[in-house]
């Protein structure tokens, strides 16, 4: 007899059956009448190959070192500042990468996908607290030992979940991702002398300029790994996933403000440097977001919630039909198809399709919701 042992950690749902325990569901049954337990089981399905996907993807494009890959020596030892002092405060948001990974994973343990990735998340967002290190070091704004004793006052602390759900630090992650994707792109213009504001325009930097890019295009990566989870959880439990949305824009914050000594200065020069604010905030990360979520707006899933809430169905639950202007179905739908084909794509070029083929489970009613 299968022992199913108890959901330990209480909050990553599904596998409550051993996959194979669960009757397979014909292809052509709309996903919202599988059981939960069924869904779990093709979101992990999907989340193995897209990690697979990732994994061969990050190694071949993005394999660079902190240490070897930038012309450290060349640096200019001439920053203001407050040019220096963002570099600490990236530094300092970067220094948790152990605690962001070990968090998380607590929560998505029981997924091997999911958890083998925050592996993969961790180690790429480890280089970045030691390419920001290497900033601060080369540009002789800090001494190695004031470098030293910061980061032994960082490390007094220890960060902890926002969220302590699986679906909601998903979908937290998915904006964090993006907003610290925004500061880097930003703290790119100014290191290239293109700042709008005058008092970090000029005193170009190719070499800082080229660590803001490098970890930009990492941070774009773990948007879009996290996107297409979101993605899947959209299409797969649209109600609960459309509630973490909205939580999570109510409540949003950058992690470790709360536990960085210096946070007040250090969010007073991003906020001057015009690298992250709130209009910032809204329009380059809340507005994207929602969009490649397919998500209607701020205001309208407020409405489409309260709405929801109002007139749960018998057991409690939201009603989908309460939710249906808030987010388009039909363009839900494609991007998780975009998002089998391309772990088909990479399942068959290596040959596991052949013996594990990843199957798309369609949602027949969500094709005729495509809005105008
Ligand atoms: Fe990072
Ligand atoms: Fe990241």
């Amino acid at each position: 007899m299968t022992v199913i042992p108890p959901l330990s950690n209480g909050n990553l749902r599904e596998a409550v059956l051993p996959p194979d325990m669960l009757t397979d569901a014909p292809l052509n049954c709309p996903v919202t009448l599988l059981s939960s337990e069924e869904r779990h089981r093709l979101i992990e399905r999907a989340f193995l190959g897209l990690y697979r996907w990732y994994v061969d993807r990050s190694q071949r494009l993005r394999n660079w070192n902190p240490d070897t890959s930038f012309a450290w020596r060349d640096m200019r030892t001439d920053h203001t500042e407050d040019v220096v002092q963002l570099i600490e405060g990236y530094f300092a948001v970067e220094q948790y990468a152990p605690d962001y990974t070990s968090e998380i994973l607590r929560v998505v343990r029981r997924s091997n996908g999911r958890s083998n990735f925050q592996l993969r998340w961790g180690a790429e967002e480890e280089r970045h607290g030691d390419t920001w290190e290497n900033a601060l070091l080369f540009s002789r704004g800090r001494t190695p030992a004031q470098i030293e004793h910061y980061k032994w006052q960082l490390r007094v602390n220890n960060w902890t979940l926002p969220w302590d759900d699986a679906l909601h630090m998903l979908v937290y992650t998915v904006f964090q991702e993006r907003a610290t994707q925004v500061n880097y792109l930003k703290f790119a213009e100014i290191a290239r002398g293109e700042s709008d504001t005058p008092a970090f325009a000029g005193a170009p930097d190719p070499v800082l300029a080229r660590a803001c890019s490098m970890l930009a295009v990492d941070e774009a990566a773990h948007y879009a790994f996290f996107l297409e989870g979101a993605r899947l959880f959209l299409y797969y439990f649209p109600e609960e996933t459309l509630g973490a949305i909205h939580d999570v824009i109510t409540h949003f914050a950058m992690p470790a403000q709360d536990i960085i000594p210096n946070w007040p200065v250090v969010a007073e020069t991003i906020y001057r440097a015009g690298t992250y604010g709130p209009r910032i905030f809204q329009r380059d990360v809340i507005a994207p977001v929602l969009e490649n979520l397919t998500v209607a707006g701020r205001k309208a899933l407020d409405s489409g919630l309260k709405h929801a809430r109002a007139i749960p169905d018998p057991n409690g639950n939201m009603r989908l039909t309460a939710l249906w202007d808030t987010f388009d179905a039909g363009e839900a739908e494609r991007n998780v198809i975009r998002l089998h084909d391309k772990i088909t794509d990479f399942e068959g070029s290596m040959g596991r399709a052949e013996i594990d083929p990843f199957l798309f489970q369609s949602n027949p009613d969500w094709q005729a919701k495509t809005k105008e």
